[in-house]
């Protein structure tokens, strides 16, 4: 139920942060916090030789994507595993693309997290953090609980500190509920 919620409610943010990842088919992508998979269904459309690699702090998310991305893993186009972003079980310069959609708020030590993310980015590589900004968020009650809440602002500033360069901001929907945001930063 939790993935299905996550998947309808996140769905047009997701293909937002798809969008500002311009994903090349021979890509190793990374998603961050994949709840319901639907950035890696919808980067599968886009993968050729390249690879998708999911890693997810919910070790229900994991098995439930593990399911539903079975034939993918056994093709060898998707890798799922459960791991925490502060700790990465990558090498360095291993992906050409990072996303994590809505996941930030969860992170007890943003900063060293952002650094992690740096370290198995390439060197030309490209990450994409999608937020809902602070002032919509307060407007749902569920974020009173465990959220660290974000302005784009502040994101762009830890990317900043954690060494990425050419940050940028997008947002959509900003006069909606929704108000998408994407913050895109370079290693
Ligand atoms: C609100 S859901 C978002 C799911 C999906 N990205 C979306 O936008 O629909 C947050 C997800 O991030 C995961 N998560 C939270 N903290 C994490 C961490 N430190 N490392 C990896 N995943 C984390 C949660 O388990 C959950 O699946």
């Amino acid at each position: 139920m939790m993935a299905d919620f996550l998947n309808k409610h996140n769905e047009k943010m997701n293909h937002f942060a798809v969008e500002r990842l311009d994903i090349q088919p021979t890509d190793k992508v990374l998603d961050i916090g994949f709840g319901g998979g639907i950035t890696i269904e919808e980067m599968l459309q886009t993968i050729d030789t390249g690879k998708i690699y999911g890693i997810d702090f919910s070790q229900i998310m994991v098995e439930q994507a593990k399911q539903k991305f079975k034939l993918e893993i056994e093709s060898n186009k998707v890798s799922i595993e459960f791991g925490d972003v502060k700790q990465l079980s990558f090498v360095e310069n291993t992906f050409d693309r990072v996303c994590t959609v809505n996941t930030i708020y969860f992170w007890n030590d943003p900063l060293a997290s952002l650094q992690e993310i740096k370290r198995v980015l390439k060197n030309d590589g490209k990450l994409v953090v999608g937020i809902r900004s602070a002032d919509k968020m307060r407007e749902l009650p569920v974020t009173q609980y465990n959220f660290r809440l974000y302005d784009p602002e502040t994101v762009r500033e830890l990317l900043v500190e954690a060494g990425f360069t050419n940050v940028s901001i997008d947002r959509r929907d900003r006069d909606l509920r929704l108000d998408c945001v994407m913050i895109t930063a370079h290693a």
